[in-house]
């Protein structure tokens, strides 16, 4: 039986990086699965947050999840603070990760930056809290963009551990091939790793100084427009095969951009477009974002104009999360041999 689950950050500056990467394909998995959705407070605190903006951004990812699509009674949408399974599980699982493997993460090497040593140790465990928030629903799918694979390989590792550490107990709960499922990565499209438009070796992100290496989700057409004619390129026109871009990582960049809009192949957009100027293409993709990324931001206004309808889906998304979630958790005590009532 397969199941979804998969987060985002609520953080700010949601782009169009996070919606090609994750966003788009969360809404495509939903017609037939069983999907959850989370929006990952408790990771968001990690690098500290003013408590109104936790707010704000917490509801803005929810109108994001709704209004591209994801509709909140086929999935389930909910804020993870609100299953208090996502942090009792973590803290079993940094218990059974190992330090030698979060060492190897490169993305808190990153975001910790120079001064390591005044990072939050939040930050440090912050991969068991993401494979406590996958494992806690026996998910076997995480559809992510290509910066979280690390995360999702350190998750089905920790699983194996446990399942390892565990064997005996959980063949005597009944489950003789293992309890924690190994969770699958889902990395797929033409823009797993979208780039920012100031700088193509760099992915776009929500920190970035400066707001036009990125497109936001609530950007209006005139934003888009000026952000994409804007966006760094190279002299030459474009290339007809798949091929010719290697090495033009501004040019791969906004192909692979319009192809997962169109919902098609970089193939299939240099076939139209290869050979042509920059200056042509840049103004279809104007066309064809303005056209996919405006009325997702409309609904989302729209959305967060009515603050207690969203909170009121949370809060029905978490209680159908729990249902899922405390089951699992109930075993994963007997399991480890804590005594509950
Ligand atoms: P976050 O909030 O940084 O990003 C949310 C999703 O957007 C994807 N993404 C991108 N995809 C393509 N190009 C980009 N430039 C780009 N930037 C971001 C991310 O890969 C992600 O899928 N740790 C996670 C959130 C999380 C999670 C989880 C995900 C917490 N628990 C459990 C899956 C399962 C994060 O920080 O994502």
């Amino acid at each position: 039986k397969t199941r979804i689950f998969s987060g985002v950050q609520p953080t700010g500056n949601l782009h169009l990086g996070n919606y090609l990467g994750a966003i788009k394909r969360f809404v495509e998995m939903q017609a037939d699965h069983e999907c959850l959705y989370c929006v990952v407070d408790l990771h968001a605190i990690t690098v500290f947050q003013d408590p109104d903006e936790l707010t704000h951004n917490t509801r803005e990812v929810t109108a994001a999840y709704i209004a591209a699509g994801i509709d909140p009674t086929q999935s389930t949408i909910f804020n993870q603070s609100q299953v208090s399974g996502h942090a009792e599980l973590a803290w079993i699982l940094n218990c059974v990760a190992r330090i030698g493997w979060l060492n190897r993460m490169t993305q808190f090497k990153e975001k910790a930056g120079k001064d390591r040593e005044k990072a939050s140790a939040g930050l440090y465990i912050y991969p068991n809290l993401m494979a406590a928030d996958v494992l806690l629903y026996h998910a076997t799918h995480v559809p992510v963009g290509e910066d979280q694979k690390q995360h999702i390989e350190l998750a089905r590792d920790i699983a194996q551990k446990f399942n390892n550490d565990f064997a005996e107990t959980i063949a005597r709960v009944g489950y003789p091939g293992g309890f924690f499922p190994l969770p699958e990565p889902v990395i797929a499209g033409a823009a797993t790793r979208v780039m920012s438009f100031r700088d193509g070796t760099k992915k776009m992100s929500k920190s970035d100084p400066s707001d036009l290496s990125r497109i936001n989700m609530t950007d209006d057409e005139d934003t888009i427009a000026k952000k994409i004619r804007k966006a760094k390129t190279d002299p030459e026109p474009l290339p007809s095969e798949v091929d010719g871009l290697k090495e033009r990582p501004e040019a791969d960049n906004l192909v692979g951009i319009y192809a997962a809009l169109a919902g098609t192949g970089k193939d299939a957009v240099l076939a139209d477009y290869g050979g042509g100027e920059f200056s042509a293409f840049k103004g279809a993709l104007v066309e064809l974002a303005t056209e996919k990324l405006t009325p997702i931001g409309d609904e989302m206004r729209r959305l967060l104009s009515d603050p207690v309808e969203i909170d009121r889906i949370l809060a029905d998304g978490a209680a159908r999360a729990h249902s899922v979630a405390d089951p699992i958790l109930a075993k994963t005590k007997d399991i480890i041999g804590f005594i509950r009532s």
